[in-house]
């Protein structure tokens, strides 16, 4: 019998350098796609896989993600004196029940293994989710987190969500070698964070979804510095594979990397041209400024 998974936690702590100057005052994972921040589309993945709390990693200029995910009292009272029933609706839809959400403070940007180190008390002794609010995970099927936690369901251990990138970009991520490399559910028997251009033990890198025992954060607590000398999760979750399984669950829908460019700009399109209310008109708008 394996345990529920009920929590999952948000690394929000980052700088957004990537995205300055729209990122000096807002946090990256406030920027919008479409009409909802980044940070809400994930946290969306997370309450269709059935997470009930929600833990947001923070940072210094984050406080603007906890009013997100609060009551903003004066606005629906405005919004229900102008019958802007719709709009209201929505908000309440959105907002996480009352005590559902907790906040800390990663209160140095140490790398991704210190931040999730950070959550250890609110998550306690529970196996529990990891997004990571960069990587948006589109698809039309069943959400990410919710496909590892059917296959968590069944194999209990640890998870990570996999697909291939192109062999010239494994160098920029984790990277897992498999048992069955076709396989939805896979046994993992390697995992290399960063491996440099040409050792990677396989093109199928971990792309921000994460279902991990409590067992890491004891791991996470003396892990050294890593690539790019920061404490890096996946090498803990190495150590952790040497003691409890770990599988890859591959994910087939499109994924964004909403911290580049092109990835939020992709982003933006392929979620508007989505929607009843945005997509035909979007998509003749491209087709003209194409074909100039
Ligand atoms: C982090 C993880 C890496 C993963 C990537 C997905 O790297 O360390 O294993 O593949 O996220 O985006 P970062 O993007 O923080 O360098």
């Amino acid at each position: 019998m394996t345990k529920r998974i009920r929590k999952a936690v948000f690394p929000v702590a980052g700088l957004g350098t990537r995205f300055l100057p729209a990122t000096k005052a807002i946090p990256k994972e406030m920027l919008t796609i479409v009409d909802r921040p980044v940070v809400q589309h994930v946290v969306d993945e997370a309450r269709a896989a059935g997470i009930e709390h929600f833990v947001f990693v923070t940072g210094r200029n984050k406080a603007v993600i906890e009013d997100h995910f609060d009551m903003a009292y004066e606005l629906d009272d405005t919004l229900a004196k102008r019958s802007k029933t719709k709009e209201l609706d929505g908000l309440r839809a959105d907002l996480p029940a009352a005590g559902a959400t907790s906040f800390t403070r990663q209160q140095a940007p140490l790398g991704l293994g210190h931040a999730v180190w950070c959550a250890r008390d609110i998550v306690g002794d529970e196996p529990f989710a990891l997004l990571l609010p960069d990587m948006l995970h589109h698809t039309h099927g069943k959400g990410c987190l919710a496909e590892m936690i059917d296959a968590y369901n069944k194999h209990g251990g640890n998870h990570v969500a996999v697909a291939p990138v192109p062999e010239d970009q494994t160098h920029q991520y984790g990277i897992v070698g498999v048992e069955n490399v076709d396989a939805k559910v896979s046994k993992i028997n390697k995992m290399v964070e960063k491996p440099p251009k040409g050792t990677a033990p396989s093109n199928l890198h971990i792309t921000g979804r994460y279902i991990l025992q409590p067992t890491i954060f004891n791991l996470l607590a003396h892990q050294e510095k890593g690539a790019g000398g920061e404490i890096q999760l996946t090498d803990s979750m190495i150590a952790l594979s040497r003691q409890e399984p770990f599988h890859a669950v591959r994910f087939d829908g499109d994924i964004y990397d909403t911290g580049s460019k092109i990835g939020f700009l992709t982003a933006n399109i392929a979620y508007a041209l989505d929607r009843g209310d945005l997509g035909p008109q979007l998509r003749a708008e491209i087709e003209r400024l194409i074909e100039g």
